[in-house]
């Protein structure tokens, strides 16, 4: 099957700073918005907390984002920030309530972290953003919007 991209943007981030500044611009101009789901790739400590965090200081500028490592999901507002590390089975998802989450999704954001760990478990449409670790602070972010 062909995949089409309605959008794919790239950036480099010299710093945590700079990731979630880009996080920031990406809800600002509106490609983050209301009803999407946004898949995170990326190693641990690539950034993907640092990336939530500058989504969450444009939707919800008065909370504070933890990483959910150890509660898998923390809410801010209308945001839902998954982490997926310690999940093993769909059986695992569905006893954290996962798929309930999803409804009423268009007045929602839901950000997955590890998301290719549910990947198989899951068939909505997704924003992907992959971060590479380049070097010490400098990482490359791919933004991309995919029409199935
Ligand atoms: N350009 C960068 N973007 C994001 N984080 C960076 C960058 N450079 C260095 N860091 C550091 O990398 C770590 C990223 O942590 P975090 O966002 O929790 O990663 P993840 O959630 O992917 O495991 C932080 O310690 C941060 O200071
Ligand atoms: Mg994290």
């Amino acid at each position: 099957m062909s995949e089409i991209y309605s959008s794919k943007i790239l950036n480099i981030s010299k710093s945590e700073r700079e990731t979630e500044d880009f996080a920031f611009g990406l809800a600002r101009s509106g490609q983050i918005k209301t009803g999407d789901i946004i898949a995170l790739y990326g190693d641990l400590g690539a950034g993907k907390t640092a990336f939530t965090r500058g989504l969450v200081r444009f939707f919800s500028p008065e909370s504070r984002v933890a990483s959910p490592t150890f509660s898998l999901v923390n809410q801010y507002k209308n945001i839902f920030h998954f982490d997926m590390y310690r999940i093993n089975s769909e059986e695992d998802l569905l006893s954290i309530g996962f798929y309930d989450y999803l409804d009423n999704l268009y007045n929602k954001i839901i950000i997955i972290e590890w998301f290719d760990i549910i990947k198989d478990f899951f068939d909505e449409n997704t924003i992907n953003i992959e971060i590479i670790k380049l070097n010490f602070d400098e990482r490359k972010i791919i933004f991309e919007r995919l029409l199935k």
